[in-house]
């Protein structure tokens, strides 16, 4: 069988994101499984050139996955001929520069979100890649996670009828670096490093509600720094700066009102890490990472509220478990084959840096809403003409 390779220059892979769900749960699992099938049949094999600012962390991480290429000089890296694709895990406010350079070097981009830290900035760099005619892309993971899946396949298949709210928790407590190491990189507590939850979470929450319930048409976030102090990966202590919790209200398209809050400083009393309840008229369903459980309306207990009795009835197994009915890989590593397969046989592909951008767009709009304390309008995104 003939193979099509495909060097990608891989720019942040010593960071968490970059290591362990870019290359060793995507590009490396990819190339383990022998790569995947292009429409005429050639395995598209995935050959990554590995970059960072630690030669020999970089190193290290080639030997672990048996990869060859590696190298701190990013020109150097685009330079090589057989690169095809530029990725972009760095450090956010790094992101701009990675990309131009990539632009500039003529090669397909996919990356990390948010693309950039201002939607200006995000505008921009969605210009000049639509403007140079190279394919691009933007992570949405969440839309492969199997519980969002599950909840997509219901929403498609009319379960809830007319949808009325959808109240989302995502969050768990980070830990503040003292007495146990933080679990996250100290930037995200920095807004000056491009830090805070909104601008991470608010990325997220808009393909999520976009794609799977309707498009957001107005925020309201009230955004908090719950804690002024952390400890960083040194040891030593800082102020946090940036917000660590986010409370947001959303209007969608159809009056859907969704309800997300967003912590690094609440503690888990939930079956996963993020938790969506959607209501609707026939039906609602609670989808998390991977389950999904539904009450349809025909099983809908009557509760009556009387609080001088022990609850009667146990709510949580009234609700039935909505089947995986398909096996679902990783969501990371789903969206790489597709990026693949859309660079190899131009398959279809719609999340593109404009998608990127409407991210940024909902973060800074959170932050203005919580700087100004009212409720905002999504205004259209216009990119103006070529
Ligand atoms: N899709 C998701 O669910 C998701 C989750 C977390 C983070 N992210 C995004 O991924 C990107 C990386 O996040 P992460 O959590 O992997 O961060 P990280 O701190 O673990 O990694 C940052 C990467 O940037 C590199 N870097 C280059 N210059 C740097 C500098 N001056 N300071 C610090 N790092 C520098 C680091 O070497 C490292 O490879 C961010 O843009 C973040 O928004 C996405």
């Amino acid at each position: 069988m003939s193979e099509r390779r495909i060097g990608i220059v891989m720019n942040g892979v010593t960071g968490r994101m970059g290591l362990r769900q870019h290359l060793e749960r995507s590009i490396v699992a990819i190339r383990e499984q022998g790569g995947i099938q292009a429409a005429d049949g050639t395995m598209i094999i995935p050959d990554p050139i590995l970059v960072g600012r630690n030669e020999l962390k970089l190193r290290r991480i080639a030997e672990t996955y048996g990869l060859s290429r590696w190298t701190t000089d990013v020109a150097e890296a685009l330079a090589e001929p057989d690169v095809e694709i530029y990725f972009d895990s760095q450090l956010t406010q790094l992101r701009e520069k990675g990309v131009r350079a990539a632009v500039e070097a003529g090669k397909a981009i996919y990356c990390e979100k948010p693309i950039a830290d201002s939607l200006e900035a995000a505008v921009d760099l969605a210009r000049l890649v639509r403007d140079s005619g190279l394919k691009n892309g933007v992570v949405q993971d969440k839309l492969s996670l199997p519980g969002l899946r599950k909840l997509k396949r219901l929403v498609d298949g009319g379960f809830f009828g007319k949808i009325l709210s959808v109240r989302g928790e995502f969050g768990y407590w980070v830990f503040e670096g003292d007495w146990q190491e933080a679990q996250r990189p100290s930037w995200n507590y920095k807004s000056e490093e491009g830090g805070g939850i909104i601008v991470d979470m608010f990325c997220h929450w808009r393909y999520v509600l976009d794609q799977i319930f309707g498009e957001v048409k107005s925020v309201y976030c009230q955004g908090a720094t719950h804690l002024p102090a952390r400890w960083d990966e040194q040891g030593n202590e800082y102020a946090a700066t940036a917000d660590d919790a986010a409370y947001g209200v959303f209007e969608l398209e159809g009056g859907i009102v969704a309800q997300l809050n967003s912590s690094w400083t609440t503690r888990v009393f939930r079956d996963e890490l993020v938790e969506f309840q959607v209501d609707g008229t026939e039906g609602s369903a609670v989808a998390g990472l991977r389950n999904c459980r539904v009450q349809h309306r025909s099983a809908t207990p009557k509760p009556v509220w009387n609080p001088d009795i022990p609850a009667t009835e146990n709510f949580r197994e009234q609700w039935a478990t909505v089947p995986d009915n398909e096996t679902f890989d990783n969501g990371f590593k789903v969206q790489w084959e597709m990026f693949l397969r859309h660079i190899v046989d131009d398959a279809p592909w719609s999340w593109d840096f404009v998608e990127g951008v409407k991210g940024v767009q909902l973060a800074e709009l959170g932050l203005q809403s919580w700087r100004e304390g009212r409720k905002l309008e999504v205004p259209a995104l216009d990119l103006g003409a070529k």
